[in-house]
């Protein structure tokens, strides 16, 4: 069993670094400029405190970036091996720390957890990421993380994330050798949670929270840590309904706070053909100024087959990568393109957000095919 691996080589280590009379302290040292760029050459120390436990071909990770959703305050950050390794070659099916997709893709038991939970609560979907992937081998990944475990090894992350304007985190991770992850631990050091909620959900072979909501505490003091639900590895396929209900109950008890902080949002009108359709602005300078401008009638272009555009419509910009494009999603791109979306995609491009159609039914039809005259105006 694989497990077993975790255990037995635990005390190894034990017995090696009491022989050696102390503990290595070879802490990497991590700094806003080597995370902020994931691109820079690592340093031969980063690479050699990441990879002394197993032989392998240290290889940079892949930018697995934000899905976003709709509640805007809460994120569901995760930390699994499937996106901190390469899946290829693997067999999903046999192995019990992988999920089967309906489309065949394998996800890691924790990243399983964390999409339900995002789907559930309309939360953003973040995944932690080392700089370095883990060994594809699971035994070898077991080797590394234990040692990271006792040698204090915190790896450099990828991706930073600005957490300004979540009022509430899941924090969800598998258990390493009984406690924390290191890369959880590397997240916990870089980011500053005070204020937050945070709600944990752990996966593992039987060790429960393990000592983690103590070390998060510990970490976090100024945050709110919630005990949310733990899965066993070997239950995770079957555990949909309860994580969805945990991660709902925890959402239900934590919201009113929230809702006090909420201004309602205003809403325009847009108009195409006869039909007219309602979308709610973005609490930015970009979607003030849009509405300062109403009304407003529009030639709009036809792209892709998924957007209608018109430029000479210059905003205040402060464009992001904004991940999902969703279906009635009012943005602009640029600082003068106003960009109405009629379908639903991902990109990589980067847009000022200003709105969107609350009930976009109808709207693909309402648009059409080609170009097509838009009216916004304010209520
Ligand atoms: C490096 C490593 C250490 C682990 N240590 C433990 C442990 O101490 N206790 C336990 O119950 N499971 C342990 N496991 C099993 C994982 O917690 C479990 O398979 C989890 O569901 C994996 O989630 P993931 O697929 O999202 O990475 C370990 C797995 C790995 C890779």
């Amino acid at each position: 069993m694989k497990l077993k691996k975790v255990f037995v080589t635990g005390i190894l280590t034990a017995v090696l670094l009491s022989g050696c009379g102390s503990q290595s302290n070879n802490t990497i040292s991590r700094n806003a400029s080597t995370s902020d760029d994931s691109s820079s050459p690592a340093s031969t120390d980063e690479i050699e405190n990441y990879t002394r436990y197993a032989d392998y071909t240290p290889v940079k990770a892949e930018d697995a970036g934000i899905t976003s959703g709709s509640a805007g305050n809460i994120l569901v950050a995760y930390f699994s091996r499937s996106s901190n390794t390469s899946l290829d070659g693997v067999d999903a099916v046999s192995s019990a720390s992988l999920q089967v997709q309906e489309d065949g893709t394998a996800e890691g038991n924790a990243q399983q957890m964390a999409e339900w939970i995002a789907d559930e609560t309309g939360g953003d979907l973040y995944p932690i990421q080392t700089m370095y992937t883990y060994p594809v081998d699971y035994d070898q990944t077991v080797d590394v993380g234990e040692g990271q475990d006792s040698d204090g090894v915190h790896p450099l992350l990828i991706n930073p994330i600005d957490l300004s304007s979540y009022d509430m985190i899941y924090l969800v991770y598998p258990i390493w050798h009984y406690t924390l992850p290191a890369p959880m631990v590397s997240f916990l050091e870089d980011y500053d949670l005070s204020g937050k909620t945070v709600c944990c959900f752990t996966t593992s072979g039987g060790s429960g929270f393990g000592d983690t909501i103590e070390k998060i505490q510990k970490a976090e003091p100024d945050a709110d840590i919630v005990e949310g639900i733990t899965v066993s590895q070997s239950s995770v396929a079957d555990a949909e309904a309860e994580v969805r209900s945990a991660a709902a109950d925890l959402q239900t008890s934590y919201a009113p706070a929230q809702e006090e902080n909420m201004t309602e949002k205003q809403t325009i009108q847009i108009q195409i053909g006869d039909q007219t359709f309602t979308a709610e602005l973005e609490d930015n300078e970009t979607a003030a100024a849009f509405r300062e401008k109403l009304p407003l009638t529009l030639q709009m272009q036809e792209l892709n087959g998924n957007e209608k555009y018109a430029y000479d419509v210059s905003l205040p910009s402060d464009a992001e990568s904004v991940g999902t494009i969703q279906a009635g999603d009012l943005m602009l791109y640029d600082d003068d393109c106003l960009v109405l979306f009629y379908d639903s995609f991902s990109t990589s491009y980067s847009y000022t957000k200003i709105g969107h159609i609350t009930d976009p039914d109808g709207l693909a039809d309402a648009v059409g095919n080609g170009s097509v005259q838009i009216t916004f105006s304010a209520e």
